[in-house]
Formats: C-alpha cells, sequence, structure tokens
C-alpha cells in the first residue's frame, strides 16, 4: 500500500461509509461527531454517503437524522454549528440490516457506489458486539456488500485466541489484510505519534530508552467514570478483555518497540509483533482484578457478576532491550480520578552525591499524557534555592496545545476515520500482533483472578497498591 498524502487531508475519492452499530452508543458519541468535525474542517471529500445500518429501524431518515443531529449537537459541541450540520445530514441514510438478512442494504450500497462513480471507496465499520462479529463479516460475503470494500473493526477482537483466529480467517475469506483496518482509538490519539516523533525524531531520549537506563514503566488509565449505560457490555466483556487485551497491550507495544525502518504500517506492525513475542504471557500471580462495591447493584448487573471493573497486571518483556524492567498496567471504572499516562522511570545514580538516597516523592521520571492534546513531563532532581544544596522536584513541561497554539488536534476517532478513508493503516492492528496478544493474555483468562473489592473513589484493591512494589503508582502519588 502506498503511504497515504499527509499534505492534504481529505480522501480524493467520493467514499460510501457503511456504519453498522449507527444507533448504538459509539456511533452517537464518537463516530457521527468525528465525521461531523471533518465535514465542518473540510476533511471530507464533498461526495460521500453514509449508510447507517442496524438491526432495528430508527424511523424514517429525517427522525433518524434527527437523533443523530442532536447527539452531534452534545458531543462536537464545541464545533458544532447549524449550517454546517444542515450541509452535512443529507449525506446520511439508514437501512436495517443483520447477521441473516442484508438484501436491502446490499442493494442500498449498490446504488450508493453507482452514484458515486469508478472511482468511489467503500468502508464497512463494523461497531457491533463481538459475539455478532463473525455472522457479519460472513454476511458481508454472502451479499457481495464486502466486495472491493475496506472494513473497519472495532475491538475487542473476538473473546479468546480461537475465536479471535476464526474472526480473522472469515475477516479472510472476503477482504485482504491490506484492507483491514481494527480500530484501536487509542492510538489515534496525537500522545500516540508523539510518543513515536519524541523518541525517534530527538537524539536525547532513545539512547536511555532500554533497560540500562529504564527502572520500570507503568502504562495507568484509571477512570473516574462508571458503567455510563453500558452494564450488558461489561458483563459480557469485562474490563481485562475492555482495556487490558487492547488499549494498554497495544501502549506498551509502542513504547517498547525497536526504531522501525520507517514510519508506516508494516514497519510499524512488525516491529511490534516482535515486542508482543518477547512479551511474558500473563501470570495471574502477578494480575490483580477488582470489581468496585456496589458494582452487583447497578442496572443491568447479575447479583452474582464476578466481572472485573478493574485489572492491574505486572508484566515483562523478555528481550534484549528490556529484560528485568516490569511493564506495569493498570485501568479500572469508579477510581479516584481519570488520567492516561505512561510513565518511564530511570534508575538512580550509581552515587549518592547529594546526601540521602533520593527519596520516592522525588523520582526521576519521564511522564507521557496520553491525550489528544500531549503533555509530556521530564521530572527530575533540582538543587532547591538557598544556602544549602538540598534537592527538590524540578519539571520541564511540554504541552503541545500551547507550543503550537492554533494547530487544531483531531480527535481520536476523527483521526482513524480520516486514515481508513485514505487507505492509511500506519495506526490500526493487524491479525498476527492480535493473535499473539490472546496468546499472552490466556494464562489470567483461564485462571482468573478473583475479583477483590474496592471502594469507588479509590485506586483499586491494596493488592494492585502493592504491584510495583515501594515505589507506588507513580499516577496516584504525584
Ligand atoms: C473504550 C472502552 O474503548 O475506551 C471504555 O470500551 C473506556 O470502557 C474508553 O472508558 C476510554 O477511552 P477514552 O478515549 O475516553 O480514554
Amino acid at each position: 500500500m502506498t503511504p497515504a498524502d499527509h499534505t492534504s487531508p481529505a480522501p480524493a475519492d467520493p467514499q460510501v461509509l457503511v456504519i453498522f452499530g449507527a444507533t448504538g452508543d459509539l456511533a452517537r458519541r464518537n463516530l457521527f461527531p468525528g465525521l461531523f468535525r471533518l465535514h465542518k474542517a473540510g476533511m471530507l471529500p464533498d461526495d460521500f454517503h453514509v449508510i447507517g445500518s442496524g438491526r432495528h429501524s430508527p424511523g424514517t431518515d429525517a427522525e433518524f437524522r434527527d437523533r443523530l443531529g442532536a447527539s452531534v449537537r452534545e458531543f462536537a459541541a464545541d464545533v458544532f454549528d447549524q449550517r454546517a450540520w444542515d450541509s452535512f445530514a443529507p449525506h446520511i441514510t439508514f437501512v436495517v440490516s443483520s447477521a441473516d438478512d442484508g438484501d436491502d442494504l446490499a442493494a442500498a450500497v449498490r446504488r450508493a457506489r453507482d452514484a458515486a462513480g469508478e472511482r468511489c471507496r467503500t468502508l464497512l465499520y463494523l461497531s457491533v458486539p463481538p459475539a455478532t462479529a463473525e455472522a457479519m463479516v460472513r454476511m458481508l460475503g454472502a451479499t457481495g456488500i464486502a466486495d472491493d470494500a475496506s472494513l473497519i473493526m472495532e475491538k475487542p477482537f473476538g473473546r479468546d485466541l480461537a475465536s479471535a483466529c476464526s474472526l480473522d480467517a472469515a475477516i479472510a475469506g472476503i477482504v485482504p489484510e491490506k484492507r483491514v483496518f481494527r480500530i484501536d482509538h487509542f492510538l489515534g490519539k496525537e500522545a500516540v505519534q508523539n510518543l513515536l516523533a519524541l523518541r525517534f525524531a530527538n537524539g536525547v531520549f532513545e539512547p536511555v530508552w532500554n533497560r540500562d537506563h529504564v527502572a520500570y514503566v507503568q502504562i495507568d488509565v484509571p477512570e473516574d467514570l462508571g458503567l455510563e449505560g453500558r452494564a450488558g457490555f461489561l458483563e459480557s466483556t469485562g474490563t481485562f478483555r475492555d482495556m487490558v487485551t487492547t488499549h494498554l497491550c497495544q501502549i506498551l507495544g509502542f513504547v517498547a518497540l525497536e526504531p522501525p525502518a520507517r514510519i508506516a504500517a508494516d514497519e510499524l506492525r512488525d516491529e511490534k509483533l516482535k515486542v508482543y513475542r518477547a512479551l511474558r504471557p500473563f501470570d495471574p500471580a502477578e494480575t490483580v482484578f477488582g470489581q468496585y462495591e456496589g458494582y452487583r447493584a447497578e442496572d443491568g448487573v447479575a447479583d452474582d457478576s464476578d466481572v472485573e471493573t478493574f485489572v492491574a497486571v505486572r508484566a515483562w518483556v523478555d528481550n534484549w532491550r528490556w529484560q528485568g524492567v516490569p511493564f506495569l498496567l493498570r485501568t479500572g471504572k469508579n477510581m479516584a480520578r481519570s488520567a492516561r499516562v505512561v510513565t518511564i522511570g530511570f534508575h538512580n545514580p550509581p552515587h549518592a552525591l547529594f546526601g540521602d538516597a533520593p527519596r520516592p516523592e522525588c523520582p526521576d521520571e519521564l511522564t507521557l499524557e496520553l491525550d489528544d492534546e500531549p503533555v509530556v513531563t521530564l521530572h527530575v532532581r533540582a538543587k532547591r534555592p538557598g544556602p544549602e544544596l538540598t534537592l527538590g522536584r524540578g519539571t520541564f513541561t511540554f504541552r503541545a496545545d500551547e507550543t503550537f497554539g492554533g494547530a487544531e488536534p483531531l480527535e481520536a476517532y476523527e483521526k482513524l476515520l480520516l486514515d481508513a478513508m485514505r487507505g492509511d493503516q500506519t495506526l490500526f492492528t493487524g491479525a498476527a500482533e492480535i493473535e499473539r496478544l490472546w496468546e499472552v493474555c490466556d494464562p489470567v483468562l483461564r485462571h482468573r483472578p478473583d475479583p477483590l473489592p474496592y471502594a469507588r473513589g479509590s485506586w483499586g484493591p491494596d493488592a494492585a497498591l502493592r504491584l510495583p512494589g515501594g515505589r507506588g503508582w507513580a499516577v496516584q502519588d504525584a
């Protein structure tokens, strides 16, 4: 695949985008608001058609658009304006479909393609529960909807290695891997590409990015939000599959990979796959599951549910660069606060020239906040002003929004939708990576730790607080 033309953001060719799960939460909160933002910013081609699809009709096209209008007004409030909406909405229609019946949809897709002409690209966005994904893929093949189309798949990809392999085989039967876009929206955050820029565009970080200098890595995504109406999803998926096998492991891949030959899809995937091959299968004894108190009383949750709403894992990458460096992963719902932070902790200097050994409250760390507007902070020990030579914590901070004021970051889904339309797979995950990650996660799936209770608004079960050893978790101790 030729790398996308990054000088001209809008895809050149007409696009027909079919969104399965178009009345669902992701479509309402992220996909349609993301498409609207792209339209408003002039990053969609003039000729685009979005066909929403799902098992139940939301009413007429006009009613569907009205409903979407309310969501876009809410979730793209910062850029919403009525004129832009009025020019966007007529591009959207809705057609009912299901895994057993795609005929009406196939006809609608054919009509849209014919109207758009020969150069039209078709993208099929599957935002459906993992249990129905494979049947939907088969329907797309059987009806011909998948012919010449690209497929965007929402995570989680399967429930374990066997189901992921079976899903991948079904996908390979209808669309070549070059046209499959497995979305992990964390990779669409500006901060992930900024991590690559930081490491590989500077001389200062890469030489210390290894076991000789790095003592630990933490990938910490606590969330203060709770179920947000997603009880059904969490009950069937759990936080380990929802967040760890996907977002946290993908970030680990980007932190730990070797310098790729080029910043391009194949090269990055190859390097991430090497990391995952070296990633030691997770040990249930080094994994803590938690469930917040009161979870079982939530609407839509079983009275005896043992689904985990919190996970912490101590992981190890057994290769030349990372041997012996713990990678601490943590995420959970209803925690003390929300953050998405990668912390790289450095070894203490070999000799304590300044008296006491450096104190734990004053670590030497690089932190990367994984946001659409990245913040990178280098925490160092520095001399406190005054007559004595004593140390305190000093910080150097880079804030993308301040440094590049006026530059508009794309929200993660917006970026990934745009890349998929441009045929750029750089920030999407490959089948081999996903399959290897299920192998890594398999011991924990087979020997699930019992979820330990934790108070809402806390940092999770005590056992998880002890996982990093004496130094604790950077986010909560900062
Ligand atoms: C989603 C998970 O993929 O990511 C949610 O399903 C989680 O459970 C969300 O809350 C977090 O994403 P973000 O971008 O809001 O940090």
